[in-house]
C-alpha cells in the first residue's frame, strides 16, 4: 500500500484532522504535526504535545471492517518498538498502548475507528516523546531526557513502514509476529496488576495477550478474564494484596 505524508506545523490533532479527510481506500495517509494544540489521548486525557515530539496519525480506510480492531493497537506498539530496536534503544510495550522506556512513558498509541456505512477508517494515533521536555507530565520521559538522540524523521519512516508491514500481515490473519514482539517486550506480563472494573479494584496477574489483542488476567480466585481496553493500572508489589 503506498503511503502518503501530509506535514503541518501546528494542528490541534492530527487525530482529529484524519478524521475530515475524504474517503480512499487506496492509499494510506499520514499526518504529521510538529506541535499539537490539543493532542488527544485515551479515555479522554489530554496527551500534552510541545514542540521536539514527534506525533502523527496513519490514516487507513477499508470497504469493511477488516479484523479485531484491538489488534491494531499492538500492531502500531510492535511497530514503534521495532522502529526503536533499529537505534538500539530497548523500549517495552505496556499493554494496551503505552511504551515505555526507563520505567517511564516514552510514547502513547491512541487507535480509533469510524464508520462510513459499510466502510470503516482506522485513525493509530501515535505521540512520540523525542526531544521535547516532560518535566511537568507525570510519569513521562523523553529520549532527550534519557541521553538518546534520533532523528525524527528516520524514526517516523522505521515506524510507518513497520505500520504498513504488519497491518499487511494482519489482513492476511497473520498475527503472529506482531503478538510474539509484544509478548516478548511486554511491561506489563507476570506483573500483578489492579483492574479497575464497574467501581471495584481486583488484584490480579497479567498472564498473556490473547490472539484477538487483549490482556487475559487471572484473578485471585484462579478465575481468567479477557480485558480489551484501558482499566487495568499496574499496581507496585508493596500494595498488592497476598495471592494466597
Ligand atoms: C495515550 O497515551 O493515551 C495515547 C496518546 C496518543 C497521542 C497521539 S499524538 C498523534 C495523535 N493525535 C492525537 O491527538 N493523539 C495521537
Amino acid at each position: 500500500m503506498k503511503t502518503k505524508l501530509i506535514h503541518f506545523e501546528n494542528l490541534n490533532s492530527t487525530s482529529e484532522y484524519a478524521k475530515t479527510l475524504e474517503f480512499d481506500a487506496r492509499i494510506a495517509r499520514v499526518i504529521i504535526a510538529e506541535l499539537q494544540a490539543e493532542g488527544k489521548g485515551r479515555e479522554g486525557k489530554e496527551f500534552v504535545s510541545d514542540r521536539g515530539g514527534l506525533y502523527f496519525s496513519i490514516v487507513i480506510d477499508e470497504e469493511a471492517v477488516p479484523f479485531n480492531l484491538p489488534l491494531v493497537t499492538q500492531l502500531a506498539a510492535a511497530a514503534v518498538y521495532e522502529a526503536f530496536k533499529d537505534f538500539n534503544i530497548a523500549v517495552s510495550v505496556k499493554w494496551p498502548n503505552d511504551i515505555i522506556l526507563n520505567q517511564k512513558k516514552l510514547a502513547g498509541i491512541l487507535v480509533e475507528s469510524e464508520s462510513r456505512g459499510s466502510k470503516i477508517r482506522i485513525i493509530a494515533g501515535i505521540g512520540i516523546n523525542l526531544n521535547n521536555d516532560v518535566q511537568n507530565v507525570e510519569n513521562a520521559t523523553s529520549l532527550k531526557c534519557e541521553g538518546f538522540s534520533v532523528a525524527a524523521g528516520d524514526l517516523l519512516q522505521g515506524v510507518v513502514r513497520r505500520f504498513i508491514g504488519f497491518y499487511n500481515k494482519l489482513k492476511t490473519g497473520d498475527t503472529e509476529e506482531i503478538l510474539d514482539i509484544v509478548k516478548q517486550n511486554s511491561y506489563i506480563l507476570n506483573k500483578e496488576v489492579l483492574v479497575y472494573k464497574e467501581g471495584d479494584i481486583l488484584p490480579a496477574l497479567a498472564k498473556d495477550i490473547s490472539p484477538e489483542g487483549g490482556l487475559i488476567v487471572e484473578y485471585k480466585n484462579g478465575k481468567s478474564e479477557i480485558i480489551y481496553s484501558g482499566g487495568v493500572r499496574i499496581c507496585p508489589k508493596e500494595d498488592v494484596p497476598d495471592r494466597e
